[in-house]
């Protein structure tokens, strides 16, 4: 194993934030990654996936885990299901691409999600009516205190709106180093029914879609409103939709009619912080180096230099200016280091 000292982490996060680690290591095996979580006289150990989720707002002074763990495996196969499995490193669109290919159906509308496939679950990523735990199976995950190698089943993962058992009881305790999905052969279950993806289906004339045509459409809405972080740093989503009560909702509604929401439950709707935002003004500003992107307010971006601690802070500017206007609390998505 290659542990490497004082290692910039900017190819790491997808927010190109140039923090340094004291450790780094790239693992390729769970075997290799047990035995590095063995390994004594470092501060503290940190796992870094796909870095697609996260800003640093400083240096680490950890050893650093890149989890790299290679390989898509069919692993059961029945008339109209297939369970396939995925290790952790693999990049989330290529093995959606993937499973396209092999016409498995259930992850089209998740497509060019940034990230890998070990950390889609601890936020339950989400996109155009669909959230991972709809195809997931179950999840390996290593303990980092025993190493021990554990399975967790989709109750056990405690799977809500961005959120897992892996972010909230058991944060930081274990490593997630393959995921299984269940997904269709035949008689796909296709949701064309957020807004964007039957506009973009109809712009193209296509009125029985395959999964392969709804994972073009996604990647075509993505495109025309979501940085690519390859060419613009940025975490997706940077705060959650706020979910109100109905009350509070109603009293909005008299002063802004034109708010959008998702109902939840009876007495809850999802109002999406982009529209709350954009309203306070924020769509499309730049502050020298790193602002808020044009085409969606949800994604604030590095244009290349800032700090974790510019972006932390502008984020809370946003954060008190909707609380202000709207008197409705937004939460960061990403997780801030
Ligand atoms: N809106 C605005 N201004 C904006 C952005 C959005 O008014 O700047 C309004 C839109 O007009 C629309 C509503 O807000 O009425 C919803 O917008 P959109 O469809 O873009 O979705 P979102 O709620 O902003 C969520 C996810 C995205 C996901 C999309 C599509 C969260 C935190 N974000 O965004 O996820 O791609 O829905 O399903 O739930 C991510 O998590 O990184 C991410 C990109």
């Amino acid at each position: 194993m290659d542990i490497r000292k004082d290692v910039s982490l900017k190819p790491y996060n997808t927010f190109g934030i140039d923090a340094k680690a004291s450790y780094f290591v790239a693992v390729s095996s769970v075997a290799e990654l047990k035995s590095v979580l063995e390994q004594k006289g470092y501060p503290q150990k940190f796992i870094l996936g796909g870095g697609s989720n996260m800003l640093l707002t400083k240096d680490i002074d950890a050893l650093v885990i890149h989890v790299d763990i290679k390989g898509i495996e069919i692993i059961e196969v029945s008339e109209d299901k297939c369970l396939i499995k995925s290790n952790a490193g693999e990049n989330w669109h290529e093995f959606v691409l993937f499973c396209i290919e092999n016409n498995l159906g259930g992850l089209e509308n998740l497509s060019l999600i940034p990230g890998n496939v070990g950390t889609a679950p601890i936020q339950n990523i989400g996109a155009y009516g669909i959230e991972l735990k709809d195809t997931f199976k179950s999840c390996d995950a290593v303990s980092i205190k025993t190493g021990a190698l554990r399975t967790f089943n989709k109750d056990e993962c405690d799977f809500e709106y961005r959120d897992s058992i892996f972010k909230s009881k058991l944060k930081g305790a274990y490593i997630i180093t393959s995921v299984v999905f269940e997904l269709s052969k035949t008689n796909h279950q296709l949701k064309t029914g957020y807004g964007a993806i039957a506009t973009e289906l109809e712009k193209k004339n296509i009125s029985a879609p395959s999964i392969k045509d709804i994972s073009n459409a996604v990647i075509a809405i993505r495109q025309s409103k979501l940085p690519d972080p390859k060419k613009i740093g940025n975490s997706g989503s940077f705060f959650k939709n706020p979910i109100v009560n109905i009350k509070q909702f109603e009293r909005l509604k008299l002063s802004f009619d034109d708010v959008p929401s998702f109902p939840i439950s009876q007495d809850k709707v999802k109002v999406p912080a982009g529209w709350l935002i954009e309203k306070a003004g924020f769509k499309g500003k730049t502050f020298g180096n790193y602002g808020v992107h044009k085409h969606q307010a949800l994604v604030l971006v590095n244009y290349g230099g800032a700090t974790g601690e510019e972006i932390l802070n502008l984020s809370k500017l946003i954060q008190l200016s909707v609380s202000r206007l709207f008197d409705i609390d937004i939460e960061a998505e990403v997780n801030i280091i």
